[in-house]
């Protein structure tokens, strides 16, 4: 039985001359964290935002490869790209709220696919505020703006609103990375709750992030996937000499 959920076969993506990443080929599965890592600049950022088109709208970008869901190749330019971010969210580095009350937020996708019923908006709300873990310190101020709320609570809010459209997937790039510690560990808790439900891709620079978060982890170098394997494996026993050399601190 596979439970695979996403499936890259044979990845590229180039700006201009510039190929940035090369040749990738991962499964990703379902209800199960994946980490990318590695030094920066070495394509974990541009291959997460190829797999739901958000390359798209990078101008000289190309993409080459296929990106499989089901029997659907999401890379064909036929596909609808407002209905796959549906289906593929994406959660950023710093926390972009809109400029709207914190109900606002959460109501604006599902409204924009077409749910317009008060109470239906309302039960959504409250139950992606409660699946992000932010309801108990928002039910008593919906209404007022997501600016209000601190960094942590906003990125909690942002994956909140990703949630509220029903993915499958949902992409973070470096999540925690602008946080303190505490609202950090509290994006940690909430990824192992969502992972129970969603196949989650995480961009990580902090490898005892992607140690406690994961369950496969890929290591990327200069575009290319070096190692893919359990978590576990690849930060006590890597097959590849790269791999040991940067999680052991040797370089990145
Ligand atoms: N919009 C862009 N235009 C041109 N080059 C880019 C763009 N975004 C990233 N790059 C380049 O692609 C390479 C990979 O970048 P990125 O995917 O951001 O790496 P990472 O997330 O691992 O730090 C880098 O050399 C970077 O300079
Ligand atoms: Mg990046």
């Amino acid at each position: 039985m596979s439970n695979i959920e996403l499936s890259v076969k044979d990845l590229s993506v180039y700006y201009g001359e510039k190929q940035a990443v090369k040749n990738v080929s991962l499964d990703f599965e379902s209800k199960q964290v994946t980490a990318l890592i590695g030094p920066s600049g070495c394509g974990k950022s541009t291959f997460l935002r190829s797999l739901n088109r958000m390359n798209d709208l990078i101008s000289g970008a190309k993409i080459t490869g296929e990106i499989w869901i089901g029997d659907e190749n999401i890379n064909d330019p036929k596909t609808d790209v407002v209905l796959l971010r549906q289906r593929i969210g994406m959660v950023w580095q710093r926390p972009n709220p809109f400029h709207k009350s914190i109900y606002e937020n959460i109501a604006f996708g599902p409204r924009y696919h077409g749910i317009k019923d008060r109470k239906k908006l309302d039960q959504i709300v409250e139950e992606s505020l409660t699946k992000a873990a932010l309801w108990d310190e928002t039910k008593d101020r919906l209404h007022r703006s997501a600016l209000s709320l601190s960094g942590g609570q906003q990125q909690r809010l942002c994956i909140a609103r990703s949630i509220a459209v029903s993915p499958s997937i949902i992409l973070m790039d470096e999540p925690a990375s602008a946080l303190d510690p505490v609202s950090s560990s509290k994006i940690e808790e909430l990824i192992a709750e969502l992972k129970k439900e969603y196949c989650i891709i995480i961009v990580t620079h902090n490898m005892h992030q992607a140690a406690r978060v994961s369950q496969k982890t890929a290591f990327f170098l200069m575009g290319e996937v070096v190692e893919f394997d359990d978590t576990d494996k690849i930060f006590t026993n890597p097959k590849e000499k790269r791999t040991d050399d940067y999680i052991s601190g040797r370089f990145g």
